[in-house]
């Protein structure tokens, strides 16, 4: 039998607090090692809220809760953009300023987004749905989005301590474009290399 859920771009204020939960519950290293330098999740979950354009994204709902969803970033629109004013509001001058530079770094092995792309950035489904099926539907429906927009392709990163998700993403026809090595401060996060991937939408 196949798990039903339903996909969704709009969110209830308290669905947004869930997609904030899943997030840092997904990428709790990064959180605490590379982005927010907080191992504090409810501190985490509050910047992550105010952090996110919602509306770039797709939910995976089950039961009126978020199980899942996906960050679709195109020319001038980031889903998790953190804002310098918000980290020094949270953390003070100094910890909000090291903090921004920490995730300009990170953006910048990003690249720009192409006119013809849509970005994956990022794609979670909580831990207790994982293998049921969610991600994939997120992928289906990010593609049927990405189609009727006039996207020529879909692009996305994978660290190299993931395959699981990079298998996932092969599945769905995505080929890896190139592999760049990103060194000593993220092996403090668990890898030292980001796998860029990318699909051509027919
Ligand atoms: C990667 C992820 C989004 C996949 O979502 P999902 O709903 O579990 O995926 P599906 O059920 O549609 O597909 C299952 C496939 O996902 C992959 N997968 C990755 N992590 C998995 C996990 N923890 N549990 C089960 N499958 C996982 C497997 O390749 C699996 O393939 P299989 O069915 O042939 O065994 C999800 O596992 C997740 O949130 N992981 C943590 C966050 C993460 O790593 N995000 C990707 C960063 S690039």
């Amino acid at each position: 039998m196949s798990y039903e859920i339903t996909i969704t771009s709009t969110l209830t204020r308290h669905q947004q607090r869930e997609v904030a939960e899943i997030y840092y519950d997904s990428f709790k290293i990064k959180f605490s090692k590379l982005w927010l330098f907080t191992k504090n999740k409810g501190l985490a979950i509050d910047v992550l809220s105010q952090s996110i354009d919602f509306r770039t994204g797709l939910y995976a709902i089950k039961d009126k809760e978020v199980i899942g969803f996906i960050g679709l970033e195109t020319v001038g629109s980031i889903y998790t953009k953190l804002r310098f004013s918000l980290l020094t509001k949270v953390f003070g001058f100094f910890g909000g300023l090291w903090r921004t530079a920490g995730y300009l770094i990170y953006r910048a092995f990003q690249g720009r987004i192409g006119e013809d792309e849509m970005h994956i950035d990022p794609i979670a489904v909580s831990e207790k749905a994982r293998g049921l099926g969610v991600g994939t539907k997120l992928l289906d429906a990010s593609l049927a989005l990405a189609k009727s927009l006039g996207k020529k392709k879909m692009t996305l990163e994978v660290v190299d301590t993931n395959p699981e998700a990079k298998k996932l993403y092969e599945r769905k026809g995505f080929v890896v474009t190139k592999i760049e090595k990103t060194g000593y401060l993220t092996s403090l996060a668990g890898f030292t290399k980001v796998v860029h991937m990318r699909k051509v939408i027919e």
